[in-house]
């Protein structure tokens, strides 16, 4: 929990069920003059979308795609769009360099650059020990798909080194509660991410989410991208 601001409600339910209702959030210290008159639209349906920091925790965000996802939320994080996952993940896995097959989103030599770790083009057999490899299914740009079960046995067979996949485009082909890559028992090197802002055409409002395997969910990072949700109360509203 955070000493100043950004606390969930949830929490507070947990913590003070008898306190009386609203409570004041006394960590934003607001001009009592209020906010200007253009943000009047927006706080009439989210008004603590203004007037409160966001929920460092993004509890009740996590807690929907958790359940939607069928995921546990501990291993559940929410960041600025999946790039902001990606980077955070490929930090918090430790590999020393990146890999992808051409042709792939661009974004990967970002994001390992971001992560600050080298990034270079090749195929699954090329892949050593503690590299990361991207895989989007479908791909971008070509569409291309690889299926849940091949990529278990690719994952399992490369027991030392890691797997982003990458399911920016994923909802074309599922639903989440149909998904297969939401089902059952996956790799520990095996971490998922999934864009919400492609299927909701909403580039602009960040939003994406990660499921770490178990070995890395209490990785540091991975604790610190789950304080990264500025958008939260967006989301939340969307859900
Ligand atoms: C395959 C793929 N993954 C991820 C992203 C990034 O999405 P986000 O907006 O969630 O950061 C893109 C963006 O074009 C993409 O093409």
């Amino acid at each position: 929990m955070r000493d100043h601001g950004g606390q969930s409600t949830a929490l507070f339910r947990e913590k003070a069920p008898l306190a009386p209702k609203p409570w004041l959030d006394c960590s934003t210290s607001l001009n009592p003059c209020g906010h200007p008159p253009s943000l009047q639209g927006l706080t009439q349906h989210l008004p603590s979308l203004v007037t409160h920091y966001p929920d460092a925790d993004a509890d009740e965000l996590r807690q929907h795609l958790a359940q939607v996802h069928g995921q546990s939320k501990e291993a559940l994080f929410c960041g600025n769009g999946s790039t902001d996952c990606m980077v955070q993940s490929v930090r918090a896995s430790g590999a020393i360099c990146g890999v992808a097959t051409a042709p792939h989103w661009s974004g990967y030599a970002e994001i390992s650059a971001a992560a600050r770790i080298p990034f270079r083009i090749g195929d699954i057999h090329t892949l050593q020990i503690g590299e990361i490899f991207f895989v989007a299914t479908p791909n971008n740009p070509d569409g291309k798909c690889i299926s849940p079960v091949e990529f278990q046995s690719i994952a399992l067979a490369h027991s030392h080194s890691f797997f982003l996949i990458d399911l920016a485009f994923d909802d074309y082909l599922h639903a989440p509660q149909e998904s297969p890559w939401w089902k059952g028992e996956w790799p520990q090197n095996a971490i998922r991410v999934k864009s919400l802002t492609k299927f909701f055409s909403m580039a602009g409002i960040r939003l994406g989410f990660v499921v770490m395997p178990q070995s890395l969910e209490d990785a540091p990072v991975a604790v610190t991208l789950a304080n990264q949700c500025p958008c939260h109360l967006v989301w939340t509203a969307l859900v």
